[in-house]
Formats: structure tokens, sequence, C-alpha cells
């Protein structure tokens, strides 16, 4: 068992990012609702109190009662965190003024305390929050102010508690990082969270978990189920089947590239083309949402079939990461849509179910993956949504529109490639729209299909921003698109961002 930094969410937006700051300093840690910590856990060496959407002082705000905590491990509050410390303790917090949004520097510093060392004064943080501390309680001693907040940071005497008002999760707060290393090191930390450590200690888990079962999985192309099939094998060789199923929406040339891939690596995976049952099943149907479940289904069936060939599977293998458990667990009801490929089939089977990567976040999948010596452009590869291509061909999928897609597309990849662009973007595509319009070729007049394009910048798909491409490529892009994708006479770039836009028009 890996020793363990709790994290209490109060429900703060960037919950997530301190925990996948603590994970980068090779140190593991659990977010779990403020009122749930998981009391008797031997592993548990300190604890980190989140932000939050709410005030204090509101009357719906989580609360909870740290005494016990308090008393026996290192506690770090931040934001609202630091604000409950001081409001449960007999302080006071205020509505504040606008001046404690965005950046401050920290004044004042007591280069003593062991929660700032070698962090410099002056150092910029970030500050973000409608409310601060007015009247510290008696035992609370400051240790570092901003221009506007004098309790900018603070400990309590006699414990091994600290509040910090700024976010030191935030890449703003320049020092943040060694904020939260200090922490580690008061909780005794040993930092031994590795992606090698993580291999060894899950390979060795699921072996006894799984014995000689079999497992079936179903792989996509993308990551979270690349990773988890490689880690699988690792553990249990033959046993794993895994099944790749080509929708005929996959990208060109896709299910032939990656299912070679997954040959090279060593994997037991079956190949299923079921294209034309695909296609049938989506002739003439236009709507978003019945598209999806018309995917879905078929998909479910496919892979039903497919497992029922075989004999005595036990288990469904499933590439679910650390991201879906929190959401599931979330506290403020804040749930943003959710996407899940096979997510009817555990029902539908009657299989348990293996997660092993269910404790990881994305970038960590894609280190243990390079520890596991997979090809790094399997690793790095964009998000593609289950559906495929069916959600970004607007209106009726017919065979001809997939192809023009798909050559739209692997012109703007391979460009992208090409320009040393691809790793700097979370994921890009091209769709094709319902739109026809007028163009000339020649002297020919021409009335053809019109292909957007899609770049976003991102960090967990939640939010996203439309990349800012240069203009000399996106010129060459709709040059060779246009030029060489028969069907097509207008190029255009998607400059929404998320919210309010989606990042799939579909
Ligand atoms: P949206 O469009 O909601 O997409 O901004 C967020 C992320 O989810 C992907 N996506 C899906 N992934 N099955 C998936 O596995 C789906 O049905 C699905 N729909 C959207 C999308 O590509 C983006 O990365």
């Amino acid at each position: 068992m890996h020793e363990k930094l709790i994290i209490l969410d109060f429900g703060s937006q960037t919950t997530q990012l301190i925990g996948r700051r603590v994970r980068e300093l090779n140190t593991y840690c659990e977010i779990v609702p403020y009122n749930k910590f998981p009391f008797g856990d031997p592993t548990v060496k300190g604890v980190i109190l989140s932000g939050s959407p709410y005030s204090v002082n509101d009357a719906n705000s989580f609360k909870t009662d740290l005494t016990n905590i308090r008393k026996q491990y290192p506690v770090l509050g931040i934001c609202y965190g630091a604000q409950f410390l001081a409001y449960s303790s007999g302080g006071k917090v205020e509505n504040a003024d606008s001046r404690e949004y965005g950046r401050a520097h920290l004044t004042y510093i007591n280069g003593d305390d062991p929660l700032l060392k070698d962090i410099p004064a002056g150092s910029q943080v970030w500050m973000s929050h409608g409310d601060t501390i007015t009247v510290l309680p008696e035992s609370f001693r400051i240790i570092a102010s901003t221009e506007d907040v004098e309790a900018g940071a603070y400990r309590i005497e006699g414990e091994d508690t600290w509040g910090v008002q700024f976010h030191p999760e935030v890449y703003h707060t320049k020092d943040g990082t060694q904020l939260l290393d200090n922490f580690l090191t008061i909780c005794g930390c040993s930092r031994d969270w590795t992606p090698a450590s993580f291999i060894e200690s899950t390979v060795a888990g699921l072996k006894e978990q799984l014995k000689d079962d079999k497992v079936i999985l179903a792989l996509s192309g993308g990551v979270d189920s690349s990773v988890t099939a490689v880690l699988l094998n690792k553990a249990i060789g033959k046993n794993l089947t895994c099944i790749f199923v080509d929708h005929g929406l996959l990208r060109k040339n896709e299910f032939e590239n990656v299912l070679k891939d997954y040959e090279h690596l060593g994997l037991n995976v079956i190949g299923v083309n079921a294209k034309d049952r695909f296609y049938g099943e989506l002739a003439g149907v236009t709507d978003p949402e019945t598209k999806r479940k018309i995917i879905g289904k078929g998909f479910i069936d496919v892979f039903d079939e497919e497992a029922h060939k075989l004999k005595d599977i036990k288990w469904l293998g499933q590439g679910t990461i650390y991201p879906d458990v929190i959401e599931s667990l979330s506290i403020t009801g804040t749930v943003i849509k959710s996407h899940h490929n096979v997510g009817g089939l555990p029902e539908k089977m009657n299989l348990k179910l293996v997660e092993p990567l269910r404790l990881l976040f994305k970038d960590e999948v894609r280190r243990v993956g390079t520890e596991l010596g997979m090809m790094p452009h399997l690793i790095k590869r964009h998000p593609f949504p289950g559906p495929g291509l069916g959600i970004r061909i607007l209106g009726d999928i017919t065979p001809e529109k997939v192809r023009i897609l798909q050559e739209a597309d692997d012109i703007y990849m391979s460009l992208m490639r090409e320009w040393g662009l691809y790793d700097q973007i979370w994921q890009a595509g091209a769709i094709l729209l319902p739109i026809r319009s007028v163009g000339v070729m020649g002297d020919e007049r021409t009335y053809e299909n019109t292909i957007a394009l899609r770049a976003v910048t991102s960090t967990d798909a939640m939010t996203a921003d439309w990349a800012h491409l240069p203009y000399d490529f996106l010129a060459k892009v709709s040059n060779d698109i246009i030029n060489k994708v028969k069907g097509v006479n207008r190029v255009v770039y998607d400059i929404s961002s998320k919210p309010p836009a989606t990042i799939e028009w579909e």
C-alpha cells in the first residue's frame, strides 16, 4: 500500500489540480468529499483542505468537524480551506474587495517557517476569493502577507496546521510547487509514487486479483484503453483478449495502423470489421443524439457477439481514469457532460469490472505508458470520441461523406505533425458541414461541401480554448484540402471556446 495524502474536497474547480501537483511530486493522493475522511487508514500522511465556490458564511457552505484530523495529521488549508479553519476556530471571515483577485506578491515572509522554506520575498501568488480573513483566532500566527492581505498565510501555534489564502496549485503562483513540496516534507512523505512503482504494484495486484481468470477488453486506439491493455497483458498475458471494432467512423487507415501497433505490443487482439452494419443502421439518421445512441448500441452489440464466441470470460477490463471516478463522487452536483463508449457493457454482460487506471490522471497514464515502453505516437495521440467521425459529419452519414472527411482530416493531421504543432494541441480534427456553397475552379462554377477545422488547447476537456494556429499553416491546410479532396471547395476555422461551445460539434 502506498502512503497517501488526503485532499478534502470542498468543491473548488482547482481541487483536481491540487491532486495533480501532489502526484507530480511523486506522492500518491486521493480526493475525497469534505465529510468523508478515511479515519483509521494507516497510510494517510497528511491532509489538504481545498477551496470552494462557497463562502464560509453561507448557510449552505460545506462544513465538517476537523478537530480529530488536526490532532492527528499535518493539515494545509487552501483558500476556503484556510478560511474555514479560521472561521471554525472563532476567527472572522468577511467579504473582500475586488483587489483580492489575480496576481499579488508576498511582501512579508517568515523564512523560518518550514512551509515557506526556499520561497523568496516578493514571490508572485495567485489570489481568487471573494472573502478574506479579517480576524485571526488567538493561536494563529501570520507567516506571510501580500500587498492587500495581511493573513496571506498562517500557522496555528502548537499544531502542524497551516492555511494559505492564495492558490499554490495554480501555475501563476510561482513558488506554489515549492510550497506543496515543503508541506510533503512536513508530512514525512517518501515520494515513491512513480510510474515504475505504480506498474510494479499494479501488475502484482492484478495477478492476485485475476489469478487464472479470463478478461476481455475493448480497445479504441486511445491512450487509456491501450495502456490498460498493456498493463493487463503484463499481468495475465494470453488470458486477456482485446477487441478492436471498426465502425467505419475511424480516421483514414486508423484501423489497420492501430491494429499493427497492438500486435507489435504483443497483445492478443481481434479486429472486427463492422463498417457495413453501422453504415446500414445510420442511413438517413440526422439527429445527433440518435446517431450517438445507434453507434453506442451497435458497438455494445458487436462487442457482445465477439465476447460470446470466447469461453469462460469473467472480467471486463476498462480504461476508466481518476477524473471519471472523482466526477461520480462529485459533491457539488456540477457534473459536466460525461461520455461513455462502453457504459452499458458491464450490466449487459454480467461481468466483473477491472479498471487498473482508475487512480490515475491523464498525464500519469501517459507517463505509465512511456514507462511501459509504448510507442510515443500511441501515447501522445489526441483524444478521439467513441462515436468517431459519426459526430463530425453533421447530418446524415454516408460512406461517401466518410471518405471526404477522412481525406480532409488526414491532410489536416499530417500537416499538423509535419509543422510540429501536433503535440502543442489537446485535440484537433476536421468536421464536414451540411452546407454547400458556390465556388469557382478554373472556368467552372462549383457547388460543393464545406470543411470546418477545429483545434483546441485544454488540460482536461472540461474547458478549452481554440488554438491560435499560425495563419501560414491554416493557409496551407486550406489550400491542400481544396485542391486534393474532391467534393470540397471551402474551408473554415472554428474560433469558439468551451464553454459556451463544446469541443465536438454534435
Ligand atoms: P465535448 O464535445 O463535450 O467533448 O466538449 C469533450 C471531450 O470528450 C470527447 N467526446 C467523447 N469521448 N465518447 C468519448 O469517448 C463520446 O461519446 C464523446 N463525445 C465527446 C471529445 O472528443 C472531447 O475530447
